[in-house]
């Protein structure tokens, strides 16, 4: 069984895409909104009893609903509201993930967890603490969707299919995240080679600003990359499919970094994260990846210190 925790625009699409691609026979939500997890189940047991899936899909509010789940993704959370401080969320929100964390910890103890709840980097982090579980089944999610956003702006001038494109993205989700073209590459060539500097920075610019763009466009944040990638992410689990992709894992040497997570390639399977694949980098490119880790440190002092200590 997979859980879906929060049935807000993420949750409700990654349950639509785990319907629909019949990763799990059995899909639970859970929201603590009354009627909304059991309206957007009823919906979707519709949409499978159309679509020919054989997928039952049930929507609680109660956390029982999650019971033997073997994969729990978190998207529970508030968005900021006008006039509300980003440590004011992050505090809001860390209280949501302490609370779901117990629940998860008591009635999915051997589940693989994945987190999209923002600030990621911080959510994580407070995910990991209280859950206490080894650290291959606490995964931060958005490392796939960064860098596969980078890998179709880039195919926007390459005219190729993104799917061609192996990108790298790495550090911090969110503004001081780093895009590295340069060892993103095509079979053995390397993207930047393909593109003008100009395109170049577009790119990186693009890739960094993609959340945003969304944002300020339609007003309501990324749903569909989310759901689509906590698919991609919940299907190579459940198949044990050994893929290579980028998600927030917790770092303890790689890359010269311990006790913190961030964006890296991983290799994820039955186990969650099988492997990470440390990239060899520069000097000078190890400079940006600290920059964007410095980052993270940063927003860590978004919340309370019980929270992460
Ligand atoms: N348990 C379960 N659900 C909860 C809890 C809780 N303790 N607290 C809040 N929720 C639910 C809300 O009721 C809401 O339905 O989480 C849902 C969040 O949904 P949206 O507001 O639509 O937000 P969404 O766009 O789905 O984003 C969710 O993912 O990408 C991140 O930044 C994003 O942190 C945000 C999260």
């Amino acid at each position: 069984m997979i859980s879906v925790i929060g049935s807000g625009r993420v949750g409700a699409t990654t349950a639509a895409f785990l319907m629909m691609n019949e990763v799990d026979n059995n899909i639970a939500i859970v929201d603590i909104i009354e009627g909304l997890p059991q309206g957007e189940a009823l919906d979707l047991n519709h949409a499978a009893a159309i679509m020919g899936k054989d997928v039952k899909v049930a929507g609680s509010n109660s956390y029982e609903a999650i019971k033997g789940s073997d994969i729990v993704i978190i998207t529970a959370g508030l968005a900021r509201k006008p006039g509300m401080t980003r440590e004011e969320l992050a505090a809001k929100n860390a209280q949501i993930v302490f609370d779901v964390a117990d629940k998860v910890k008591q009635y999915a103890p051997n589940s693989i967890v994945i987190i999209t709840t923002n600030p990621l980097d911080v959510m994580v982090a407070v995910l990991y603490k209280r859950l206490g579980f080894p650290r291959n089944r606490v995964i931060g999610f958005s490392g796939v969707l960064d860098s596969r956003r980078m890998a179709y702006y880039a195919s926007q001038y390459l005219n190729i299919s993104p799917s061609a494109i192996t990108p790298l993205v790495l550090g911090q989700h969110g503004e001081n995240m780093y895009p590295v073209p340069e060892l993103s590459f095509v079979y053995g060539k390397s993207l930047k080679s393909f593109l003008t500097d100009e395109q170049y920075n577009k790119v990186v610019k693009d890739t960094i600003n993609a959340g945003a763009d969304i944002t300020n466009l339609r007003k309501f944040s990324s749903n569909w990359g989310p759901g689509a990638g906590l698919t991609v992410m919940a299907e190579a689990i459940k198949r044990d499919r050994k893929i290579a992709l980028e998600a927030s894992v917790l770092l303890d040497g790689e890359y010269g970094i311990k006790g913190y997570f961030a964006e890296v390639p991983i290799i994820i399977g039955k186990n969650g994260v099988e492997k990470i694949i440390e990239v060899d980098l520069s000097s000078e490119q190890k400079e940006k990846l600290m920059k964007s880790i410095d980052a993270i440190k940063n927003n860590l002092k978004q919340v309370p210190e019980e929270y992460i200590r």
